[in-house]
């Protein structure tokens, strides 16, 4: 059984994909963090990441590997855990290049749809509904204004006691929309068969609230996910 939650950056899909995995007892699967991982490694060798053969060989002689335990998602990059360096801003701002390599991105669903063998889980991302796994049982898209995911992210760093720029943050939201929707290979857009849930003026509990609803009522009505 697989959820899928694809949308947006800051549209809140890590934090209603945990809670709605929680929920239901499901493994929990963040695969922005496999794109995250090979960006900071390129990042810490150096490499060119405008080059995608080079991007190519380094995957090749890199293991990521995502592991969950005590509820949390954790990151391993060659067996070093990546969990919270993954998440720098110098890491965001650049994991657009891998996420544009084919190569790359053709090994990464591999992997995904290796973990839904034995598993149910809920799987978060840009491509899970359209391209990883085009049957799964529930394909959700979660989008919220991008005045407000801005404001989130802005809150969410704010809290963490990093003083930014509201504006700048919403710049930069937005040039990663436009480089998700606009690439060639597996742009961000919502699978024909997904429930669409505008979370601008929502709250975290009644997002999930509605997928848990929306997924009892699916429940069982499709078979395979891949
Ligand atoms: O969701 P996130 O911000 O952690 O994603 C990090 C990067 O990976 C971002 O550039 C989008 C990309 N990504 C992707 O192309 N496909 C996915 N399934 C997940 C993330």
């Amino acid at each position: 059984m697989v959820i899928a939650i694809d949308g947006p950056a800051g549209s809140g899909k890590s934090t209603v994909a945990k809670l709605v995995a929680e929920g239901l007892g499901y493994l929990y699967v963040d695969t922005g963090a496999m794109y995250r991982a090979l960006t900071w490694k390129a990042l810490k060798e150096k490499g060119d990441l405008k080059d995608e053969n080079a991007l190519t060989s380094l995957s090749r002689q890199t293991e990521i590997l995502l592991k969950e335990g005590m509820g949390k998602l954790k990151v391993f990059v060659d067996g070093e855990e990546v969990t919270e360096s993954i998440r720098e801003g110098s890491v965001t701002e650049n994991s657009f290049y891998l996420a544009r390599v084919p190569s790359f991105r053709a090994e990464m669903v591999k992997q995904q749809r290796k973990m839904a063998r034995g598993n149910n889980l809920v799987m978060e991302g840009r491509d899970i509904g359209t391209v990883v796994f085009p049957k799964a049982e529930l394909k959700v898209y979660l989008d919220a204004s991008l005045k407000e995911r801005a404001r989130r992210r802005f809150l969410e760093l704010k809290e963490k006691g990093i003083n930014t720029d509201l504006e700048v943050i919403e710049k930069q939201l937005q040039a990663r929309d436009k480089k998700d929707k606009s690439r060639k290979v597996a742009p961000l857009k919502i699978a024909e068969d997904a429930f669409v849930i505008d979370s601008t003026k929502m709250k975290i509990e009644k997002e999930v609230d509605l997928i848990l609803r929306k997924w009892r009522e699916n429940y069982g009505a499709a078979k395979s996910s891949t």
